[in-house]
């Protein structure tokens, strides 16, 4: 796993739009798996303005949600498929029709979880998926315990999750089943980046990173992936033990690059 130590989270996101506006100009039809939540908001930011200055275009692409609720209704504001509207499909030319979440209002949960997988494998698999980190180093809503070879499937949400959660629901409960992509179909996007930002995040990061493979930090399976980067603020990475040797790494391949 390769960390990557930025200045701050707004490097964090633009190094994440890098991946995405390189990986457009290569493929433009490519297929994105992306996350929702607080942190990569200022991704989302810089993805639709870098559309709108004709840099970059998803009119071509497609892109695969991590997670949904199950059991709010259509147009629900906390629900992501009403995230994923307001802060990219209205702000750049990503069609709607691209843009895939698990569908959390199914009758059959199963069997949706089921032709959300189909849906992956038909459209050529992930080519770029973005993640979060729970502070419980959850990726998607793999809550701890997950298996490590799960696949899309309805999940319980941790007391820490939904404790996180009750921000967007406006003093409500939130929702405390989800339908999400399990560490299995994660794993088998051929390029993985995870985006980390403030000191909440520190502890499960340095478990994801530096900790044992467990199904306790669900996040430490990217360390069997061998194209995953970590993107961490200062903050975020505070707590890890290799800082120093991800510094020297990080200058040399650069060095590297522009040799
Ligand atoms: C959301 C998701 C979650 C979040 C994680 C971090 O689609 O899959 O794993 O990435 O809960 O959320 P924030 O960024 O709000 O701290």
């Amino acid at each position: 796993m390769e960390v990557v130590l930025c200045q701050d989270a707004s490097d964090a996101a633009c190094r994440a739009v890098d991946a995405v506006e390189a990986l457009l100009r290569e493929k433009p039809d490519a297929v994105l798996g992306l996350p929702t939540g607080s942190t990569p908001l200022l991704m989302y930011g810089e993805l639709a303005r870098r559309c709108a200055a004709g840099t970059l275009s998803l009119a071509k692409a497609s892109t695969f949600n991590l997670d949904e609720y199950i059991g709010l209704p259509e147009g629900h504001p906390g629900s992501y498929a009403a995230y994923m509207k307001r802060n990219l499909i209205d702000k750049t030319d990503l069609r709607i029709s691209h843009a895939f979440l698990p569908a959390g209002r199914a009758k059959d949960l199963e069997a949706a979880s089921r032709e959300y997988e189909d849906r992956i494998r038909t459209a050529g698999g992930i080519d770029l998926q973005i993640l979060g980190i729970g502070l419980n180093g959850h990726i998607g809503f793999n809550e701890p315990g997950s298996s490590l070879k799960s696949r899309t499937r309805v999940k319980t949400l941790s007391s820490a999750t939904l404790a996180a959660n009750i921000k967007d629901f406006d003093g409500a409960e939130p929702p405390t089943m989800a339908l999400t992509m399990g560490i299995a179909t994660i794993l088998e996007a051929r390029r993985i980046l995870l985006i980390a930002t403030g000191a909440s995040k520190a502890d499960a990061v340095r478990e994801m990173a530096e900790g044992p493979l467990s199904a306790n930090c669900p996040a430490s399976a990217l360390q069997l992936h061998e194209k995953t980067a970590v993107l961490a603020d200062p903050s975020a990475a505070s707590l890890l033990k290799n800082k120093d040797y991800y510094q020297r790494s990080q200058a040399l391949q650069a060095r590297l690059k522009g040799a």
